[in-house]
This record gives C-alpha cells, sequence and structure tokens, in this order.
C-alpha cells in the first residue's frame, strides 16, 4: 500500500466502517462505560471524570462517537473529529437516535484546525492514540487544552506488539519484535487480518515525548482481558491477555 499513514489509515477505516456498525450500536447503549478490546468494566479505570457539567471536551479519532457520548451523557459539551467519512456517519446515525447535540468534524486529529486551548479535557481510546504519529497528535492535543487540562488515553501495550509475530498473527508467549527503537507498525500486508499503520513508543519514549512537550503524568495503567475472557480478540487470545498487558492507558495533565 503506498501513502502516507494519515490517508492509508482513512481509507482503510472508510472500508471497514460497516463492520463496526453493529458494535457501536452496542458501546452507544451501555449505561457504564466499558474499554478497549476486551470491554473491561470502568471501575477503577475511571478513563472519565465522574461528572463532566460545563467541560469542553474532545474525542481525538472519535470513530462511530460512543466515548463522545460518554462525554456527553456526564455533561460535557462534546466535539469529535474523525478521519473517516463513514465511521462518522454512523457516528452521526447513532447522535441522532440518542438525542446527543455532539460536533462531530471530519479531519485528521495530528492537525484539527482547531482554535488553541479551547478545551479542558482530551480523550482518545484506540484513535489518534494508535493510528496518529505519537510527537504530532501528542503537541495537537496539547495545543488545544487550556492550562489545567487533562489528556486520557487507550491504546495497544508494547509488550502486546512485541509478541505478536510478523505476519499479523495472534500474540504468543514469544519476542517477535526488538522492544529498542520501538515506533509502532506497518500492518497493511500482513497476512492476517490487514489493516493500517499504528504508532507505539517504549515506556522510556512516551515518558520523554511527555515531558518535552511538557504533560505531566497523573496516572499509568496496564489492562489485561477479564478472568472470564474466552476466545481471540484483534489477534490477542485471551489466556495472553489475562497473563500479560494487551493495553495501556496515559492520564496526563497540562499544568496550570
Ligand atoms: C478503532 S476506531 C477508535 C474510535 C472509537 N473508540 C471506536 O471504537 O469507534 C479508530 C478510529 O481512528 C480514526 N483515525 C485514524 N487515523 C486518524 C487521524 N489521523 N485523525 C483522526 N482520526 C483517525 C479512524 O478513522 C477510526 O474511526
Amino acid at each position: 500500500m503506498t501513502g502516507d499513514h494519515v490517508s492509508i489509515n482513512k481509507d482503510i477505516w472508510n472500508t471497514d466502517a460497516p463492520n463496526w456498525a453493529k458494535f457501536a450500536h452496542r458501546q452507544w447503549t451501555l449505561d457504564t462505560p466499558e474499554w478497549g478490546t476486551w470491554n473491561n468494566s470502568d471501575d477503577g479505570i475511571n478513563m472519565l471524570p465522574a461528572t463532566m457539567t460545563d467541560v469542553d471536551a474532545i474525542e481525538l479519532g472519535c470513530g462511530t462517537g460512543y466515548v463522545a457520548y460518554w462525554m456527553y451523557r456526564r455533561g460535557a459539551r462534546v466535539t469529535a473529529i474523525d478521519i473517516s467519512a463513514e465511521q462518522l456517519a454512523t457516528a452521526r446515525k447513532l447522535a441522532t437516535q440518542h438525542s446527543a447535540d455532539i460536533t462531530f468534524i471530519e479531519g485528521n486529529a495530528e492537525a484539527t484546525g482547531l482554535p488553541d486551548a479551547a478545551f479542558d479535557f482530551a480523550i482518545s481510546e484506540y484513535g489518534a492514540s494508535i493510528w496518529c504519529k505519537p510527537e504530532t497528535w501528542l503537541r495537537e492535543a496539547w495545543r488545544l487544552l487550556r492550562p489545567g487540562g487533562r489528556l486520557v488515553f487507550l491504546g495497544n501495550h508494547p509488550l502486546s506488539l512485541i509478541c505478536s509475530p510478523l505476519n499479523g498473527a495472534p500474540a504468543e508467549r514469544v519476542l517477535h519484535r526488538p522492544y529498542k527503537d520501538m515506533w509502532g507498525a506497518d500492518w497493511t500486508e500482513v497476512e492476517f487480518e490487514p489493516t493500517g499503520v499504528c504508532f507505539n513508543l517504549t515506556m522510556a519514549g512516551w515518558m520523554d515525548l511527555f515531558a518535552q512537550i511538557g504533560f505531566v503524568v497523573t496516572r499509568y495503567q496496564e489492562l489485561y482481558a477479564p478472568n472470564d475472557a474466552t476466545g481471540t480478540r484483534d489477534e490477542v487470545p485471551a489466556d495472553w491477555a489475562k497473563d500479560y498487558p494487551v493495553e495501556q492507558v496515559w492520564h496526563l495533565a497540562k499544568p496550570g
């Protein structure tokens, strides 16, 4: 596949969007959030403030918009941006069905074009957090946040990437890739479940980047599959994800 990561990922998500409509419908009807591949209960994860009245919130890479809706239900004024018109079509349809007044924007989370310091809270669940270049989208999130604002994002744990075979087969209890100099992975040509271009960093790489930009880490979490999980999701077997962290959640603050 040719092109830059933004246009590659845009095309892939426009093609894949119909496959996410059923999941989106389920997510929009949840009373409490569930996070990540294994639908972890929000208990103890708490990616969202309990109440968001008068909070200006943005979701970066909103997909079908269910996280945006959870913030809306907590009282936030919500803007949500995504590069895929087809994903946004699902999000807008569900927003109409749920009478949710959310501003959905088609655009690149690495360069939103939105004003400086317009938001108190930014979030990404498998959106910009994995599909955008870390140094680019994190600087954009910093620009969008007011002093005192917070950014929370969830993505693949580096360990799940290095245990994934190069052909995209399910993760194994074996190190298949180097950890040093990790930047992510190009999944466009793999044998199993080809998709787009994703980004990740080593733990030290993330910490260095946050410090360079000015973000302060307020919490870091590693997510596992729940004890009753079975099967394989997104090329990660439940048994692997019960023993190794499949996802990470960073909670960051822009000092006031
Ligand atoms: C797995 S979805 C995650 C969003 C949401 N949590 C969901 O599951 O519906 C990934 C989304 O990231 C979007 N995306 C990828 N690259 C992007 C970019 N550069 N800017 C904005 N959105 C992007 C895709 O279009 C896709 O809708």
